[in-house]
């Protein structure tokens, strides 16, 4: 095709990593029409963001978007935009987004992805608006194309869907209930992904200690499963996102240890410190089982990198609730966390309850929470000082173009001089200036 007939569009993604990959097979899909990608607003025919739900800011950052592409939809009538994703997935939002952004014309949900080359050429054929969202999740779906956005690591769904049903959470009524890829499915793509040059998967799901509950006739767990995928030759990395801390057992643990490809990091969202607000969450498990858990993966892999979500201000938090929190970052001295003030979501329990927080008591605590959280995370980064970690290199760093930008196994990032052609290698860093956030240093050799 001539180049310059090609249309071209524009993908923002909002939100977790479940919406990277489906923006992935959605940029996939667009490419097999004979679409090229553009990092140029102006220059789309297709604008397409993909929407988080999760916590209102996303949400308003949308509409405030939507309301900026107005004029780019009146100077070109001919341009799509479109809006797809967990927002639209809620019950009435796509009317509201109608309401306040007329200019939207494309509109579809979690579960039906699939469709969007059919409701382009709808939409081309009768310039009608398509909305199409569908209440339930329908079969999982092989075979998509999909347009990876890094050509050494990619992202791999093992679970769609989620039962956990936090109260707090929004998810389970936008992603459908806990649904697993068989093994074979999630094997092969994997042995694809190594053959096209992948040395890095993260097994994506809502809860991927789920993995395999819904399966007939197949007895597999998430452990088994990734001894598979550790089996794998020449993939170098895995990993995994997001477990949930009531139901990483020993097995996993003990499996973790086995599997060298495995990354000894464990993301382990806690959410708050104490047993009356994690109650209230419906998360299943005590601040005293956490701190079992987290000693027990210590004694297994005593230079784990652990992490963790947390959410403050939940209704009914007391300060008493929330120096619990603080009590439990102080006693598990976590690598990071990312921490959220609690944000309302309509249709959850959680938005019901009564005692919700006032603004200003949230935003003093998470602000105390955060000076905690950095104070720790710096001196535990500070104990890399003259260590030498192995990193595998993502590209420049994005705030200087001389150097680099990787991740250790640990997934802490490490920045360092270097040449671009060293993407997608793994290298050997000397850290001389550890930070906060980040790690800096210098290559010592090439070792991979
Ligand atoms: N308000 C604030 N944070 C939330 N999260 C999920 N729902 C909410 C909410 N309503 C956080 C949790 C979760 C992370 C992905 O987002 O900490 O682990
Ligand atoms: Fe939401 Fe809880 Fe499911 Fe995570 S486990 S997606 S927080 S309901």
């Amino acid at each position: 095709m001539d180049n310059k007939k090609r249309k071209s569009y524009f993908i923002q993604t909002f939100g977790c990593q479940m919406n990277e990959r489906d923006s992935e097979v959605l940029a996939g899909m667009l490419e097999k029409m004979g679409y090229q990608q553009t990092s140029e607003l102006e220059q789309a025919d297709l604008i397409l963001f993909n929407t988080c739900c999760v916590r209102e800011k996303a949400e308003n950052k949308v509409l405030s978007y939507l309301g900026e592409l107005k004029d780019l939809k009146s100077r070109n009538p001919e341009l799509i935009i479109g809006v797809c994703g967990c927002m639209v997935q809620q019950k009435g939002m796509a009317e509201t987004i109608r309401r306040s952004a007329p200019h939207v014309e494309l509109l579809f949900g979690t579960h039906n992805i699939h469709q969007l080359p059919d409701l382009i050429e709808n939409i081309l054929a009768s310039r009608e608006p398509q909305i199409s969202i569908w209440e339930s999740e329908g079969q999982v779906l092989e075979n998509l194309p999909s347009q990876r956005e890094f050509p050494f690591k990619a992202l791999v769904n093992i679970t769609y869907g989620c039962n956990n049903f936090c109260t707090y959470c929004i998810v389970p009524y936008v992603r459908g209930r806990e649904r697993s890829r068989l093994p074979e499915h999630i094997l092969e793509e994997i042995k694809n992904l190594v053959a096209d040059g992948v040395v890095e998967v993260m097994l994506l799901g809502q809860n991927v200690n789920s993995y395999g509950k819904d399966l007939e006739n197949i007895k597999i767990d998430f452990a088994d499963l990734l001894e598979q995928v550790n089996q794998i030759e020449g993939l170098k990395r895995i990993r995994y996102m997001t477990s949930h801390p009531r139901d990483f057992n020993d097995k996993l643990i003990q499996t973790i240890a086995k599997c060298e490809k495995v990354c000894k990091h464990f993301h382990l969202p806690v959410q708050a410190g104490s047993n009356k607000i994690l109650q209230k969450m419906n998360r299943g498990y005590t601040r005293e089982q956490y701190l079992q858990l987290v000693e027990q993966i210590r004694k297994y892999h005593p230079d784990a990198v652990i992490t963790t979500d947390i959410i403050v201000g939940f209704p009914g938090e007391t300060e008493e609730d929330f120096q619990q929190t603080l009590d439990l970052v102080e006693k598990v001295r976590f690598d990071g966390a990312f921490t959220f003030i609690y944000s309302p979501r309509t249709g959850t329990p959680a938005a019901r309850f009564k005692e919700q927080i006032d603004s200003e008591v949230k935003k003093e605590r998470i602000q105390r929470l955060n000076d905690l959280v950095n104070k720790i995370g710096k001196e535990i980064n500070e104990k890399y000082l003259n260590k030498t970690v192995e990193v595998l290199v993502e590209g420049t760093s994005k705030t200087n173009a001389e150097m680099l930008s990787g991740k250790t196994e640990g997934n802490k990032t490490v920045i360092f001089p270097g040449d671009s052609s060293l993407t997608g290698k793994f290298v050997e860093v000397v850290i001389e200036e550890p930070q906060t956030w980040i790690l800096k240093g210098k290559i010592k050799g090439n070792i991979k």
